[in-house]
């Protein structure tokens, strides 16, 4: 199997991971959130909750969010943990431009601000946040053990990682309904709706070629992140990794 840095969403050998991922996430930018409530029957809202919930008994005063996309986790963090800042950075200005509107509608201007930027070479000092989160982002990076080293660097020390990312279910019938569902339907409706013909096929790519369970500790691991576990959400469609510095 492929290291998930070679699945790519296009075809284009002329075009980087990162560029490829960039023109598909402010394509399908519009139908994004929409999409997400409806392929995963709202379940989506209930895992960045229960990503939040974990991360709350920390209290972390200031967060990053990596590839914030729409905003979803920034905005529960605020809501849900009440920190002093939460900076929301995203390679795809069309995902921050609804991050941004949804942000102000719920008037959390003051708290969260959001930003163009690459998790692989972020412009943050080191030891500068208390927490850093990211959902459904790092499988996406071109150079994942970069975009983590990254993370790791501007975490202050003993500060808390948390990563929300697909995993592949091990249990029977689970996975065989998860492989049907992701491999065969999912990509037909995601690609009727976001007018995408390839983002939900990727999607499914990306996820089997992601190391998951302990493969991702281990990539922590060998970072230097410590205290690294994870806890499995609906039997192993995604877990959540947490992780101090
Ligand atoms: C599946 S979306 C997740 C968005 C949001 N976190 C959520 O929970 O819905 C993945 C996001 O990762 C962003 N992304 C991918 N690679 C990135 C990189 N190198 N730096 C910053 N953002 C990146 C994409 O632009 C996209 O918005």
């Amino acid at each position: 199997m492929p290291a998930s840095e070679q699945i790519t969403p296009y075809e284009d050998d002329k075009v980087s991971k990162k560029g490829q991922v960039t023109s598909m996430f402010d394509k399908i930018a519009p139908y994004y959130d929409q999409l997400n409530r409806f392929l995963s029957l709202g379940i989506d809202v209930l895992w960045r909750k229960k990503t939040i919930k974990l991360l709350k008994s920390y209290q972390p005063e200031t967060i990053l969010d990596i590839a914030t996309g729409t905003g979803d986790l920034a905005i529960e963090a605020a809501l849900s943990i009440h920190p002093k800042q939460i900076i929301g950075l995203d390679i795809s200005a069309n995902m921050l431009q609804i991050g941004e509107e949804k942000v102000a509608k719920k008037g959390l201007q003051n708290v969260i601000s959001m930003e163009v930027g690459d998790s692989e070479n972020l412009r943050f000092d080191t030891d500068s946040f208390d927490a850093v989160t990211a959902a459904f982002g790092v499988r996406n990076f071109e150079n994942l053990e970069k975009g983590l080293g990254e993370m790791y660097r501007v975490l202050k020390p003993g500060g808390t990682l948390v990563v929300l990312e697909f995993s592949k279910p091990r249990v029977f019938p689970l996975k065989q309904f998860f492989n049907l569902y992701f491999k065969n339907i999912l990509p037909l409706i995601g690609k009727l709706r976001s007018k995408d013909q390839r983002a939900y096929q990727y999607l499914y790519e990306s996820v089997q070629a992601f190391p998951d369970y302990e493969k991702f500790t281990a990539i922590l691991d060998k970072i230097g992140f410590t205290q690294t576990n994870y806890k499995t959400l609906s039997a192993g469609i995604c877990c959540i990794y947490l992780a101090k510095k």
